[in-house]
């Protein structure tokens, strides 16, 4: 009985698609994510590779500040919305982890000793991060999808994509956004965690609405993505 009862979980957690998916309403979000990713980006993607597959990309340096830069201005605000805590339920967010701003100021101030002038935010940064920034006033199952979305991409395809561009234009330096302290595995999991525990209290149309706000936040990412080429 009890060894029929450790192989069905032992199999269950085989059968799972992906390490990633670990259960409750968090997986219900990396799924509709998953399948807005164009089929080059992942093998769960789902839309038409439109213009040069990622791996094709040809960044330079400029345009890899740009993107650090918006980026930065993007972290800078989700801290300071989870700060100010306009609903409650933000607070739970605070200090996961994976932060990303002061790792990136780190590696700016690095850029600027390399000699490099750091540019001013650019529209997609800062589009964003007003978009954001008016959302979590009065929409909190809008703007934690965006929490998700920003923070796992990056822990994801942003970290591929950071490898490739160090490999092409830093001399394989690895820069300090894509270094975490402690066990990343760890620290998404609590996140997870506490994303699904605040879900709970959603009901189904509060769910369905926050998973209806990935596209716009696949819209506004993958703009900021495309400075990495400006
Ligand atoms: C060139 C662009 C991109 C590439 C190459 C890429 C690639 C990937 C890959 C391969 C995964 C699966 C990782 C795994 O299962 O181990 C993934 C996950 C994910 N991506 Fe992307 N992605 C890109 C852009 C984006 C954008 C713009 C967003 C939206 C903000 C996004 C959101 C996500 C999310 C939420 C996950 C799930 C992460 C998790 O389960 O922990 N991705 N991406």
């Amino acid at each position: 009985m009890v060894v029929t009862a450790v192989a069905t979980s032992v199999a269950a957690k085989d059968e799972r698609p992906n390490k990633r998916c670990t259960g409750g309403f968090v997986d219900e979000m990396r799924s509709v994510a998953m399948k807005l990713h164009t089929k080059d980006q992942s093998k769960e993607g789902e839309k038409e590779t439109r213009g040069k597959p990622w791996p094709k990309w040809e960044p330079t340096i400029d345009g890899y500040l740009k993107f650090l830069v918006d980026s930065k201005l993007v972290y800078d605000t989700l801290d300071k919305i989870l700060d100010q805590a306009d609903f409650p339920e933000y607070a739970e967010f605070r200090n996961t982890g994976l932060e990303r701003a002061l790792n990136l100021a780190k590696d700016l101030e690095w850029f600027k000793e390399q000699g490099h002038i750091i540019p001013e935010p650019l529209s997609p940064g800062l589009d964003y991060s007003l978009y954001i920034e008016e959302l979590s006033k009065n929409d909190p199952q809008a703007f934690i999808c965006h929490f998700y979305n920003t923070y796992f991409a990056h822990t994801a395809g942003g970290r591929m994509i950071g490898r490739k561009v160090a490999a092409k234009i830093l001399n394989g330096k690895e820069l300090e956004f894509y270094k975490w302290d402690g066990d990343l595995t760890l620290l998404l999991q609590d996140v997870r965690e506490k994303l699904n525990r605040v879900a709970q209290n959603w009901t189904r149309d509060e769910k369905d609405h926050c998973l209806k706000e990935t596209e716009i936040s696949f819209k506004f990412n993958g703009d900021i993505l495309c400075l990495i080429l400006a």
